[in-house]
């Protein structure tokens, strides 16, 4: 099936030149830029320049796989560089942050206000005790406190781990305990779809297995009851009232952590990827500024979470640092109509739109009246993250949303890599609707067999990293073998991101999508041995295993096999219960499309599941019918098949 999808991308030909006028303004013009590129650490070393440096490095890479260094000796502050830098002339009273909540209410913070709130916050939680190195866990929904929660900690050099508001409370026990957070940022809720979630409530019941937590800041959003416990919880808003508005910013290392975020594995247990912070801000505010061409006066919208790292790079560090006008929504497209984004782009003039396929692919479902009933030609430059986009996509967001003279530029990266590393430059760059064209300049990215040999141009294989890069993850929080196992484990110094691709002859990439145990759902990536476990949790359940299934929306949609206890009998509910259960363990985005139950599970002789048969069942190839799998002659007659 991913071949068929290959092949008919590898025959799509269409192709867009960048036009003279767009190539004449941009700020990357001619192509020397690839060649400059080549030069890797010289390349890298003046990228840094674009920072404000306390203390200069002294050498720009110290690489000792797996493990790499970047600006060595170097000093800097990722919120100074974000804030303190921008205050200097008129930029003090730019737009930082235009936020838009999912209910129409709206707040805008300048660059000023911005620095303010946040050496403030920063202020309370030294007062709680927080110093460098203490880790701060945020669970906030897309509000301005969310930013200003980052940029407080990176001030005083408190690593921050941001969880997504979607995330259940198991989930967020899980990672509070494995970064053993000293202090949790949450709301009292979060409005979605005119619903409240409740995060404070979540937090409570996550905090209640968690010893390390000694404080729990709560940002006022919905005002609805929450509980707030004494001498732990603390009113976001009223800790401001009185805290200082001076927090000079601590001088960090360059190799000094500046977050870690969690993302899926193969395994059960998320990874904790840890972030560095001289080579993350070289790394993302190079990529910001060229891929997005970015200008003065753009205003610049990137629909992620911050809970990603999608939002990490490219709605806080990479655009704030560049002195950049971002918006953040809090809500969702199709609230309360199906042309609410269409709506902000009108309202705010927003000229660079960054978003994702999965939602693409929906706008083209709910059609192109919603899009065509607002103003969208402050638009200038699109953009598009997280899974392959189909050609199709692409198309009808080049016609539709971008009025056909907006470049898109299809970025292909990963929590891990931190930054964008292959895109277009959109000045220079043919665009080919369902490829991310290449490489970053200073970018070395091959497709590589088995060994880790280069296959020739025209053929298919892994992708993989053959030189480290400033914003490359440093480190799995406490797990530096598992690090080393993940991504250095195949081929010694070369980088496996996990993703099959295939590169054309004129050097296009066609990335298909993980070849490992990852499922990508709506660009959300999601391990199936984490929704395993949360299934093999209930108790009626022995084994489970989750595939994912072509889904026209989601890219990706989950579907779970399992096989009952002895004695279990199946009921009615039972469906919806177990789908309900992996909810509650991790989040409603891991929640199963379709749950089948089987006899046993097909398996190897070495006792591995054969995926490979279970996703052809789940879409309808293998002998179509899925209630013949119940039966374990049918089994072993289909495992025979599969066994080669
Ligand atoms: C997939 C998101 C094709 C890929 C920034 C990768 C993509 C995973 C693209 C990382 C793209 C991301 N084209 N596939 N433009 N962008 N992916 O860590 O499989 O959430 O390995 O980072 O998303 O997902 P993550």
């Amino acid at each position: 099936m991913q071949e068929e999808r290959l092949e008919s991308l590898l025959q799509e030909n269409r192709m867009f030149k960048p036009t003279s006028e767009f190539t004449a303004q941009a700020n990357i013009r001619t192509p020397e830029i690839y060649e400059m590129g080549q030069e890797h650490l010289s390349f890298w070393e003046k990228q840094a320049e674009r920072l404000d440096w306390f203390e200069p490095w002294k050498k720009t890479l110290e690489w000792s796989p797996p493990f790499a260094q970047w600006y060595l000796g170097g000093k800097l502050n990722a919120s100074y560089n974000c804030l303190d830098r921008h205050l200097r002339d008129w930029h003090r009273n730019k737009a930082a942050l235009i936020f838009e909540g999912e209910n129409g209410d709206s707040r805008i913070l300048t660059y000023q206000d911005l620095h303010r709130e946040v050496s403030q916050l920063a202020n309370v939680l030294k007062s709680l005790g927080v110093g460098k190195g203490d880790r701060v866990t945020i669970y906030l929904p897309m509000i301005p406190e969310a930013v200003i929660s980052m940029l407080a900690c990176a001030r005083i050099g408190a690593p921050h781990s941001v969880v997504f508001g979607g995330f259940s409370s198991d989930a967020l026990r899980d990672r509070i305990n494995d970064a053993q957070a000293k202090v949790v940022i949450t709301s009292d809720g979060s409005f979605r779809r005119g619903s409240i979630v409740p995060l404070k409530e979540n937090a409570d019941i996550a905090l209640q297995d968690v010893t390390c937590v000694e404080h729990v800041i709560v940002v006022q959003r919905t005002a609805h009851q929450v509980n707030m416990q004494e001498n732990r919880d603390i009113w976001y808003h009223e800790a401001l009232k009185t805290a200082s508005l001076d927090c000079p910013p601590v001088p960090m290392d360059a190799e000094d952590m500046l977050f870690i975020l969690y993302t899926s594995g193969t395994t059960g247990k998320p990874k904790g990827v840890v972030h560095s912070t001289g080579g993350y801000m070289v790394g993302v505010s190079t990529t910001h500024d060229w891929v997005f061409d970015l200008k003065e006066e753009d205003v610049y919208w990137c629909t992620a979470d911050v809970g990603w790292i999608t939002g990490h790079s490219y709605i806080v560090y990479g655009p704030l640092a560049n002195g950049a006008t971002v918006v953040l929504y809090e809500g969702s497209p199709d609230y309360p109509n199906k042309d609410r984004y269409w709506e902000i782009i009108e309202k705010y003039q927003v000229s660079i739109l960054y978003t994702a396929p999965t939602a693409i692919r929906s706008f083209m479902k709910w059609g192109p009246s919603y899009p065509q009933r607002r103003d969208l030609s402050s638009l200038r430059l699109l953009g598009t993250v997280g899974e392959p986009i189909n050609p199709e996509a692409w198309m009808w967001y080049y016609k539709y949303i971008g009025g056909e003279h907006c470049p898109i530029v299809d970025t292909w990266w990963q929590t891990e890599t931190g930054m964008i590393m292959m895109a277009p430059l959109p000045g220079i760059t043919p665009l080919r609707p369902g490829s991310c064209t290449g490489p970053f300049p200073g970018v070395k990215i091959e497709v590589v067999d088995k060994t880790g040999k280069p296959v020739p141009k025209g053929g298919g294989g892994y992708l993989a990293i053959r030189e480290p890069w400033p914003a490359m993850l440093r480190n799995i929080y406490g797990d530096p073998q598992r690090f080393e196992k993940t991504y250095f484990g195949e081929w010694p110094g070369i980088y496996f991101t996990g993703d099959g691709a295939k590169w054309d002859k004129d050097g296009n990439f066609w990335v298909l999508g993980r070849v490992d145990d990852v499922i990508n759902v709506s660009g959300h990536r999601i391990g199936t041995m984490e929704v395993e476990s949360a299934l093999v949790d209930h108790p009626l359940v022995a084994e489970a295993a989750v595939i994912g299934k072509t889904h026209e929306i989601k890219g990706q949609a989950l579907t779970a096999f399992i096989t009952l206890k002895e004695g279990s009998e199946i009921y009615p509910t039972l469906i919806d219960e177990l789908k309900k259960h992996v909810v509650r363990k991790i989040g409603a985005l891991a929640r199963p499309e379709d749950i089948f139950f089987t006899a046993e599970l097909p398996k190897t002789r070495s006792g591995k599941i054969i995926r490979r048969l279970l996703r052809d069942i789940a879409e309808g190839r293998a002998l179509g019918d899925i209630a013949t799998l119940a039966d374990t002659s049918a089994v072993n007659f289909l495992k025979a098949m599969y066994q080669d």
